[in-house]
């Protein structure tokens, strides 16, 4: 009966330990589920950044057409807001799909995760995947033979088709394409337009090569064409529509498109002749 007493007793402290030792570790685990969580969360942002906000914020973050975002000042909640409503008169689109934009609510807390734990890691893995064969097509053209053949650089970056970011991880392509081989072709009228079709962004959003994305319509092979304005009038494309599409965007909205969408830089006449010279030499 003693014995039988004492077995029970040593039963119930240790199933009361057991019970203890659970409670004790379970915050634990808790936490580290939660971890393992928030690093998947910020794995898809990263994705979603890549895919939908390097072109304009930059391939680290830094900026581009829009404000840098890594370091942003804006916090989880900040950050969610505006991506997902946009801002309003600017390129800033909203992402939210409340607001008519192509993100689910947990798609724009991923991305807000993501850059508030930013990791350019992340960013060069998801580039890396899809680069090397476009990388390949794009340097094994040019280096030697661009001397002595054309001087005008149509061919280069037209190696890069759909994927709307330049190249992140793989070394020899600059972030921002900018068309580097032969430097002597500036002296084209065409080929000064190209860089700065470049150099100013107008390649976030109307594509590498003109050909468009979905904020901003083509411009390869506009000149000449009939454009529908957003006011349902028809235009010819001709130089004078060109040159006031790149000074004035506002005068002529395209049909589809908002006014505020395309942003105003400073150019001298020089420089928008060029850039229209580019844009009629792209087919
Ligand atoms: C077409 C270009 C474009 C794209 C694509 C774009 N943005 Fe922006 N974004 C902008 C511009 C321009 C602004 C600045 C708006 C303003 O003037 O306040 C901005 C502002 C922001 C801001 C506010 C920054 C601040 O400090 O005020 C955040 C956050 C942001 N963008 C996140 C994103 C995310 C996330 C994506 C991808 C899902 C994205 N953006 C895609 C152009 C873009
Ligand atoms: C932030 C995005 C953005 C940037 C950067 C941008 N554009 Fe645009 N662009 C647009 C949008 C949106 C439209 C259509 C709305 C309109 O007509 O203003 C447009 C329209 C145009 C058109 C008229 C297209 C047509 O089909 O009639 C031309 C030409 C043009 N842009 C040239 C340029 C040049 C050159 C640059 C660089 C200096 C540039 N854009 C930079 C967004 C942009």
């Amino acid at each position: 009966m003693e014995k039988k007493l004492v077995a029970i007793v040593v039963l119930m402290l240790v199933i009361v330990v057991f019970v203890a030792a659970y409670w004790a570790t379970e915050p634990g685990r808790q936490a580290t589920a939660a971890a393992r969580f928030k690093e998947e969360s910020i794995a898809r942002g990263a994705g979603l950044y890549v895919e939908a906000c390097s072109r304009c914020h930059g391939t680290r973050g830094q900026g581009l057409v829009g404000p840098a975002l890594k370091g942003s000042r804006l916090d989880e909640r900040g950050l969610e807001k505006t991506i997902s409503r946009g801002v309003s008169r600017t390129a800033m689109p909203a992402w939210g799909q409340e607001d008519g934009g192509p993100f689910k609510a947990d798609q724009i807390h991923d991305l807000a995760v993501f850059i508030k734990n930013w990791d350019d890691g992340l960013l060069a893995g998801k580039g890396a995947v899809e680069q090397p064969t476009t990388t390949k097509t794009q340097t094994s053209t040019p280096p030697v033979t661009s001397r002595p053949a054309s001087p005008v650089p149509t061919t280069t970056p037209a190696a890069i088709p759909a994927t709307p970011t330049p190249s992140l991880a793989s070394t020899p392509v600059a972030p921002t394409p900018i068309p580097s081989p032969t430097p002597k072709a500036s002296t084209t009228p065409s080929a000064a337009g190209r860089q700065l079709f470049s150099s100013l962004g107008c390649i976030a959003c109307h594509g590498t090569n003109g050909e468009g994305s979905q904020i901003a319509p083509a411009v390869a092979g506009l000149a000449g064409k009939e454009v529908e304005l957003a006011s349902a009038q028809k235009v010819i494309a001709d130089d004078a529509f060109l040159r006031e599409s790149i000074v004035a965007p506002n005068a002529k909205i395209v049909k589809g498109y908002v006014p505020d969408a395309m942003p105003k830089p400073k150019l001298t006449d020089a420089q928008v002749d060029q850039l229209v010279e580019f844009i009629k030499s792209l087919k």
